[in-house]
């Protein structure tokens, strides 16, 4: 609908106490440094892993080609299969960059998932996050799960100051996702998201850690460091 204005939908339900959620991280290649990057992380279902160039098939078929993945977004990096393998040969060369990071997620061994945070900003020791689930997995948790784990690492572990993220207001499921891995809700920025035909108000989401606890440094298990 041309020039569509949609509104928040302000549904209030309390949210889970996920500060118990445990994940243990393994370095990858030998970095062992205090900045070890995109790091494999296990949750209770889901491994989050370095992306392969094999996941670009995957991503084409179950995201790409899947409207729903970028109803919201309006950004779609795997509307081809040269497209998808483009944008995995980008996230693994970003792994050069300590301060990127892109995640594979993967339940019972299939690419469920994507979670990255980029464009840190030194100065303010900020990062902003993004994540999808595939379709066919959406409301199982996986989003808060993937990001409640993601969410510890950065601050905890990496020293990230506060991790930043938005969403549509109608993007029900990214809110509810952001909210319940334990981001709070900043502003509300009026029709600020042109999408297609259509505008949303934009719902800006901060973390930030207990500044105790990220001083106290690494939290994550690291499993057989180098
Ligand atoms: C947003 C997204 C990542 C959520 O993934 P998910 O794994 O389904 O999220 P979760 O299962 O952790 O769900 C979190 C909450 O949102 C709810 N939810 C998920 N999808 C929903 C939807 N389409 N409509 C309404 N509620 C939804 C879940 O029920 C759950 O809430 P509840 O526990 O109160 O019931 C997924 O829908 C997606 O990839 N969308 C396309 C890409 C996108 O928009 N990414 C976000 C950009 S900021």
């Amino acid at each position: 609908m041309a020039g569509a204005t949609k509104s928040a939908l302000w549904d209030i339900r309390p949210l889970p106490d996920l500060r118990g959620v445990q994940c243990q991280g393994r370095p990858i290649e030998d970095e062992g440094g205090s900045m070890p990057g995109t790091i494999e992380l296990r949750t209770d279902r889901l491994l989050l892993r370095r992306h392969v160039m094999e996941d670009a098939a995957p991503l084409h078929e179950g995201f790409g080609l899947d409207e729903a993945m970028f109803e919201y977004s309006g950004w779609n990096p795997y509307a081809t299969l040269e497209m998808a393998e483009g944008t995995v040969a980008e996230y693994i060369a970003s792994y050069a960059d300590p301060r990127a990071y892109a995640w594979a997620v993967e339940h019972d061994g299939r690419l469920v998932g994507t979670v990255g945070a980029y464009d840190y900003d030194a100065e303010k020791s900020t990062i902003e996050i993004g994540m999808s689930i595939e379709k066919a997995s959406w409301g199982q948790g996986f989003a808060t799960e993937a990001l409640a784990a993601v969410l510890r690492y950065l601050v905890e572990d990496e020293q990230i100051a506060a991790v930043i993220a938005w969403c549509a207001a109608d993007n029900v499921g990214s809110r509810r996702a952001l909210e319940k891995a334990g981001m709070v809700l900043t502003q509300v920025e009026k029709d600020a998201l042109v999408i297609g035909d259509a505008t949303f108000d934009k719902l800006d989401f901060e973390y930030r850690a207990n500044e105790q606890k990220r001083r106290s440094g690494r939290q994550t298990v690291l499993v057989n460091p180098q």
